[in-house]
């Protein structure tokens, strides 16, 4: 089976357009179906997770184009990078900083232990690679496996937001925040 490593690399070679195969054939296209496809395939094991992605014809090929994706030991993580400062959405009461990355999606089919985790940790180092200062997330709250991977990893709540559904109503979810760069302490000197 295909195996896709990881796209930071791709997207390199890419650029660089030196991927071809031996026919000369567009080997990056190829590459990009077959990447897509594995990475779908893993986002369709939830469906109840991830149901607006759906209805809003998931643009994930997209993201492979634009190098926003990673497709690892059967873990797909999407993200972006904001451009400007503000509310990270129109009811949102966080504000990220130009710069700051947003994760997406994330999701495993579980064929190796602890692959999420070590995706999530490679994701970080780039953005730190990046200079950004944070990484968001936001959940569903009811999402409990994801709120206690996320916990456990060292995101922090940092607000709370909610989505509006015609089949669901109102969906509450959590704004997480993951610092990149190390707070300066304010010293207190006592004299
Ligand atoms: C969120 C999600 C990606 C987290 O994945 P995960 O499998 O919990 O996380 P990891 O891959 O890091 O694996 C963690 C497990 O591996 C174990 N583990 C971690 N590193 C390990 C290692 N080196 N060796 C052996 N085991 C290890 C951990 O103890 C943990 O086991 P446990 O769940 O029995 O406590 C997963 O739950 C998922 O795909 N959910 C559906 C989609 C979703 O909700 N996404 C988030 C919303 S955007």
């Amino acid at each position: 089976m295909h195996k896709f490593i990881n796209f930071f690399n791709m997207l390199n070679f890419v650029k660089a357009g030196i991927i071809t195969d031996k026919y000369g054939n567009e080997f990056p296209t190829k590459e990009l179906e077959l990447a897509t496809d594995e990475a779908m395939n893993i986002i369709n094991m939830y469906p109840m997770i991830f149901p607006h992605l759906y209805k809003q014809g998931f643009k994930l090929r997209k993201y492979f184009e634009k190098g926003s994706v990673i497709l690892q030991d059967g873990v797909v993580l999407t993200f972006g990078r904001y451009k400007s400062n503000g509310r990270l959405s129109r009811n949102a009461t966080t504000y990220k900083k130009n710069g700051d990355f947003i994760l997406h999606q994330i999701a495993t089919n579980d064929t190796v232990k602890g692959a999420a985790k070590g995706v999530l940790d490679g994701f970080v180092e780039h953005c730190k690679s990046q200079h950004a200062e944070n990484l968001f997330l936001t959940v569903r709250e009811h999402n409990d496996e994801a709120v206690r991977f996320y916990n456990r990893y060292g995101f922090v709540k940092d607000s709370e937001i909610f989505w509006t559904s015609k089949k669901d109503g109102i969906i509450k979810g959590i704004v997480y925040r993951l610092r990149l760069v190390a707070d300066k302490n304010i010293e207190t000197v006592c004299i």
